[in-house]
């Protein structure tokens, strides 16, 4: 398997791995699915914000319904931006000239035309669905895929509580994705500094973890085996989401269920969306749960202090994210993959790269890439300690 990913690594390059504009391998490749591409309490009704993702300009607002929509960025008309239109209805007109838009792209009012215009005017528009406290979009060509593999049951369950996080990290998204790949780093770069329970004997503490990869109908499972009690699972799902358990912040507390999506914004930035599925349905120990999160945290605008290793004020739950960020961020906005030196306990990296090598090379020769699909039946992610199965 190493000596095909070598080749297909020499056929593509691995730069393709880091690229995502339109016209790109890696672009079109995740054209193809949905993304979550905001918080949906961030987006009110009949406002719009600026959006950037997949190195595309775009405008997210909510019609008066409630009902979120993605369109082009920038105005048909003399291109000036949208997101400082006027929203009326389920529309969004231009603050330059009033030319209107529907939440498809097409223009549908242009006010001070006298004659009528031959060639409809259309921009960019892009489906929405909101899921687990985010909106989602599909950036690809049309029909769009059902909204099927980014559901997860958990996401789903109505005994649990859901709450979101975002943040945006100056560097490429495919180191992101290598870096949930790689288990190892767990007792490493989530020791730097003091962890409490997540950093301590469950998760990050023990052995070196013996792993193991597996390719799913829906991504890749993950195995991390530190004793015989200490195994952990995750779920990752093609193309960039990753779902974990871990301890919540308060001891003794319920275990989180961690959806993670990296959504490149362009090939130095990275959204990472997050849904939190906690048992706990008590609005006042949700709160307390919730506030222990710093749910503004952004590592970016620490990244003096983090990077002089200054971890002080930085609460317990952000510093995982803080860890992840100094490491990934630290191999520089774009990693140049032609330095590094792959060793065996790198085989996470090295799997989810063969992964996307073999999607990209399909491209490339017009080929069908894989059909991924939700799991059939989910991954058991269960709680540590865990007895390995006799
Ligand atoms: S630039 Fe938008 S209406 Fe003129
Ligand atoms: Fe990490």
């Amino acid at each position: 398997m190493q000596g095909d990913a070598q080749e297909i690594d020499r056929e593509i390059g691995k730069d393709e791995l880091h690229r995502t504009g339109p016209d790109t391998l890696m672009g079109k490749l995740l054209r193809r699915f949905w993304h979550p591409v905001a918080l949906a309490a961030d987006v009110v009704p009949g406002r719009a914000r600026p959006l950037r993702v997949l190195s595309e300009d775009l405008t997210l607002y909510r019609g008066e319904s409630g009902a979120p929509y993605l369109i082009g960025g920038r105005c048909g008309h003399r291109c000036t931006v949208l997101h400082t239109g006027v929203v009326a209805g389920e529309q969004i007109s231009c603050m330059y000239h009033g030319w209107r838009y529907d939440g498809t792209g097409v223009c549908t009012d242009i006010p001070a035309e006298k004659r009528p215009r031959g060639n409809p005017i259309r921009i960019a528009g892009y489906p929405t669905r909101e899921y687990a406290g985010l909106i989602f979009a599909y950036l690809g060509e049309a029909p769009a895929p059902a909204f099927d593999l980014p559901r997860k049951s958990v996401l789903e369950d109505s005994s649990r509580s859901i709450f979101n996080k975002r943040e945006t990290w100056d560097c490429n998204w495919f180191q992101q994705i290598e870096n949930s790949m790689d288990a190892v780093h767990l007792n490493f770069a989530h020791r730097w500094g003091v962890v409490g329970e997540f950093g301590g004997s469950i998760a990050a503490g023990g052995a070196i973890p013996d792993l193991s990869y597996a390719e799913t109908e829906s991504g890749v499972r993950q195995t991390a085996t530190r004793s015989k009690d200490n195994v952990r699972v995750s779920d990752w799902t093609f193309p960039n989401n990753n779902h974990v358990v871990a301890p919540g912040p308060v001891a003794g507390g319920p275990w989180l269920h961690l959806s993670s999506w990296h959504v490149p914004v362009d090939d130095t930035h990275t959204l990472r969306f997050r849904a939190c599925a906690v048992e706990e349905k008590d609005p006042e120990e949700m709160e307390r749960i919730k506030a222990r999160y710093d749910l503004e945290f952004e590592p970016v605008d620490h990244a003096e202090q983090l990077f002089r290793g200054d971890l002080n004020g930085i609460s317990e739950p952000s510093l995982i994210s803080a860890q992840d960020y100094v490491a990934v961020k630290g191999q520089g906005a774009i990693f140049d993959r032609s330095r590094e030196n792959l060793s065996s306990s790198d085989a996470g990296v090295a799997f989810v790269r063969r992964v996307f090598l073999r999607e990209l090379g399909a491209i490339s020769q017009g080929q069908s890439t894989k059909r991924w699909a939700r799991l059939s039946e989910a991954i058991h992610l269960a709680e540590p300690p865990v007895k390995v199965a006799e």
